[in-house]
C-alpha cells in the first residue's frame, strides 16, 4: 500500500539518473498504489525539484515526457494508495516543507495526525493537502531548521508521531542524503557500487543491485553515495544482515504477455514445483524451517490457528482440512483483523501459522505479534524475502511463487497451499500421525500437481475465454463447492468480484438449501466445484443432487467436474475438466479455472486485469 523508493548516486555511478533510478523503482512498486505518483530531485544546482500527478504511473510518465524535470544524483518518488485525502494532485507526495528545501514520501497511517495538523495551525502553518504526510513534511521542516541535520531532525519527528508509516526525506542542505524511517511499515536497503537505494520492497531496485539489506521495527537508516547507517529511534547504532535477491529484473516484467496475471496463472505449476523443491528427501518432508521451533515443541502442539486475510485466507481454510487429515491436530482459521481484536485462547502449545504473500499484510503482521505477545508458536508462510511478517514470526517457510505483480493473487495462492500440505506432512510425520508409507504416497500426488495443473492450463484456457466472452453482461455468479472444494468456490468468488466488478458469492453447497437457493432464477450462473466420484466422503451424489435442484429452477451451471465424470454431464450447461487427483488435491486443480474465468471476464469487460479499482498488492494499514 503505496510504494516508496529513494535513490542517491555520485558521478562514479553514472551521469544524473535519479529520475531514471524512480521511474523504474515505481513503474515496479505501481501495484502497491495507484491513486497518483510523484517524485522530487536534488538538481545539479542543488534545488529541490518536484512532479506528481494524481491517476496512474502513466499520467506522471507523460507530464514528465512533455515538460522534463531537471535531473540529479538524490531523489525520492512515490505512488499512492489514498488514505487520507482523495487521489488529486495535491494530495499526491512528495510533500514540501514550508520553504520548499524539504521533501518528504510516507506509507502507512499517521493516527495522530489530526491534532499535530492543528498544533501547526496554531502556529501559522497553511496546509495545501488533506493528508497526513504533509503534516510530517511541516514538522520536519521545522526540525531541521532548529537541529540542522536531517536524521536527528527526523528521529525528533518520528518521536511524535504515532501509527504505522515508512518515511523517506531529502533536504536541500544535504545533498546526497536520503534518510528513511519506519514502523510497521515496510523499507529495505539496496546496496550499489557507489550509490544505494532505499525501497518499500526490493522490486524499486532490483533492476540495479541484487544486494539488500531489510530494516527492522523502530529504525532508520541514512543513505549516501558510499555509506549506510542503520540506528534504531533513541540513535544507537544497529547491525543489519545483508541477503542477496533470489530473483533477476526480468522475473518481474510482462516479458510478452498480455498482462502480469495472465504470466502469473501460466507460472503457477511452476509456483507449486519450486514450494515442493528440496524440501523432500527420500520420499518424505523435512521442512528445516521448522527447527528454531523444533520437532518437540511441533510434537506438543494441541491446536493450531492459521491467520490470513483475502486469498491467503482461503489458501488457510484448505491447510486446515489437510493438516487436520495428516496430524489430527485441531485447525482454526481466523481472519487476521478478526482474530487481533478479540481475546483469542492462546498457551505456548499452540501454533500459529500465518500466511501471507507480501508479508506486510498490516492485519496479519498485527495478529503475528498479538500471538506471539501472547506466548504462541508462530510460524510464516511467506513468498517475499526480508518482509517484516517472516522477521518478527519464529519460523518461516517461503513459499518460492516468486514475484507476484498483478494485485490480485494467483500463483501465490497455490504456493502458500503447497506450504501449508508440506506443514501438515511434516506434522504428520513428527506426532506419527501418519506412516512413511503414507507420507510418501501423499509426497507423490503432491509432486504430481505441477503436471497436472498444466493440462489444466492447455487443455481449459481457450474454452474458459470463450465463456468468459458471452458472459460480459453477466451481473451475478454464484459459486458452489463442498468441503476442499468450498475454499476453491470462496477464491472463484473472490476473483470475480475483484477483477471483473461483477456480484459473486461464494458459499458450501449444502447450504444452498438453508437460504441462498432464494437467489436462484432462470439465468442465474452458477459455478460448482464438483467431487471426484472416487471421494472418499462420497459427496459427489450430494453435490450432482445440488446441481438438479439448482437446474430444475432455471440456473445455468458451470461445472469444474474431474474428467470422465459422465453422471454430471445430464445437468450441467457446461462442464470443465479437470485431471484426476486425490480428493485433498483437487482444489489445486479446480481452483485454476477460476483464475482463468474472472481474468478472463474481466479482460473481455475490457478492465485492468493487474490493477483493479480501489485495490492495492500490499495491504499496509487496518
Ligand atoms: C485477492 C488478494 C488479497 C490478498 C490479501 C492478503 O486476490 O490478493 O485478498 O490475498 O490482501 O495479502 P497477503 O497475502 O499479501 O497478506
Amino acid at each position: 500500500m503505496c510504494g516508496i523508493v529513494g535513490y542517491v548516486g555520485n558521478k562514479a555511478s553514472g551521469d544524473s539518473k535519479s529520475i531514471e533510478v524512480l521511474l523504474g523503482g515505481l513503474k515496479r512498486l505501481e501495484y502497491r498504489g495507484y491513486d497518483s505518483a510523484g517524485i522530487a530531485v536534488i538538481d545539479e544546482s542543488g534545488h529541490i525539484g518536484t512532479r506528481k500527478r494524481a491517476g496512474k504511473l502513466q499520467v506522471l510518465l507523460d507530464n514528465l515526457a512533455d515538460q522534463p524535470l531537471a535531473n540529479g544524483m538524490t531523489g525520492i518518488g512515490h505512488t499512492r494508495w489514498a488514505t487520507h485525502g482523495g487521489p488529486t494532485d495535491s494530495n499526491a507526495h512528495p510533500h514540501l516543507s514550508a520553504d520548499g528545501k524539504l521533501a518528504l514520501i510516507h506509507n502507512g497511517i499517521i493516527e495522530n495526525f489530526a491534532e499535530l495538523r492543528a498544533e501547526l495551525e496554531a502556529t501559522g502553518a497553511t496546509l495545501i493537502s488533506e493528508t497526513d504526510t504533509e503534516v510530517a513534511a511541516l514538522l520536519v521542516g521545522r526540525e531541521y531548521d532548529r537541529v540542522t541535520d536531517l536524521t536527528v531532525a527526523l528521529r525528533n519527528v518520528v518521536a511524535r508521531l504515532e501509527g504505522a508509516f515508512t518515511l523517506l526525506v531529502m533536504h536541500e542542505n544535504e545533498p546526497g542524503v536520503v534518510v528513511g524511517a519506519r514502523r510497521n511499515s515496510p523499507l529495505v536497503i539496496g546496496l550499489g557500487d557507489g550509490e544505494n537505494f532505499l525501497g518499500s520492497d526490493v522490486a524499486a531496485f532490483v533492476e540495479f543491485t541484487r544486494r539488500a539489506v531489510a530494516i527492522g521495527q523502530d529504525q532508520m537508516v541514512t543513505i549516501r553515495p558510499d555509506s549506510v547507517e542503520i540506528t534504531d529511534f533513541d540513535g544507537n547504532p544497529v547491525e543489519a544482515d545483508e541477503f542477496d535477491i533470489a530473483w533477476d529484473a526480468s522475473a518481474s516484467e510482462k516479458g510478452g504477455w498480455s498482462s502480469f496475471m495472465a504470466k502469473e496463472i501460466s507460472e503457477e505449476p511452476e509456483a507449486v514445483a519450486n514450494t515442493i523443491l528440496g524440501r523432500v528427501h527420500d520420499g518424505l518432508v523435512s521442512l528445516k524451517e521448522l527447527e528454531p521451533i523444533g520437532d518437540e515443541a511441533l510434537a506438543g502442539i494441541d491446536r493450531i490457528v492459521i491467520v490470513a486475510c483475502g486469498t491467503a485466507a482461503y489458501a488457510g481454510m484448505l491447510g486446515k482440512y489437510a493438516i487436520e487429515e495428516w496430524s489430527r491436530i485441531p485447525v482454526d482459521v481466523e481472519l487476521s483483523h478478526e482474530f487481533r481484536y478479540r481475546n483469542p485462547i492462546i498457551t505456548d502449545r499452540t501454533l500459529v501459522i500465518s500466511i501471507s504473500q507480501s508479508g506486510e499484510t498490516m492485519d496479519t503482521l498485527m495478529a503475528v505479534q498479538h500471538a506471539t505477545k501472547a506466548g504462541a508458536r508462530v510460524l510464516s508462510i511467506c513468498n517475499t524475502q526480508g518482509a517484516t511478517i517472516p522477521r518478527e514470526s519464529q519460523a518461516v517457510v517461503y513459499t518460492h511463487a516468486g514475484p507476484e505483480v498483478a494485485v490480485a493473487s494467483t500463483k501465490a495462492f497455490l504456493a502458500q497451499v503447497t506450504a501449508l500440505y508440506l506443514v501438515g506432512l511434516h506434522l504428520g510425520k513428527v506426532r506419527g500421525t501418519q506412516t512413511d508409507e503414507q507420507i510418501r504416497e501423499n509426497v507423490i500426488e503432491l509432486q504430481a500437481v505441477p503436471e497436472k495443473i498444466a493440462e489444466v492450463l492447455s487443455v481449459s484456457q481457450a474454452e474458459i475465454g470463450q465463456l468468459a466472452r458471452w458472459m460480459t453482461d453477466t451481473q451475478s455468479v454464484l459459486f458452489l463447492g463442498r468441503n476442499v472444494g468450498y475454499p476453491v468456490a470462496l477464491e472463484g468468488a473472490l476473483k470475480l468480484k475483484e477483477l471483473a466488478y461483477i456480484h459473486a458469492e461464494g458459499f458450501a453447497a449444502g447450504e444452498l438449501k438453508h437460504g441462498p437457493i432464494a437467489l436462484i432464477e432462470p439465468g442465474q450462473v452458477v459455478i460448482v466445484v464438483v467431487p471426484s466420484p472416487r471421494d472418499p466422503h462420497s459427496l459427489h451424489p450430494k453435490v450432482v443432487s445440488n446441481i438438479q435442484e439448482i437446474r430444475a429452477r432455471g440456473a445455468r451451471v458451470i461445472a469444474i467436474a474431474e474428467k470422465g465424470d459422465a453422471a454430471v454431464l445430464p445437468f450441467a450447461d457446461e462442464v470443465i475438466p479437470i485431471p484426476l487427483a486425490g480428493s485433498l488435491f483437487e482444489p489445486f486443480l479446480a481452483v485454476v479455472p477460476m483464475h482463468i474465468f474472472g481474468m478472463e471476464l474481466a479482460a473481455a469487460k475490457g478492465l485492468d486485469v493487474d490493477q483493479p479499482r480501489n485495490l492495492a498488492k500490499s495491504v499496509t494499514v487496518e
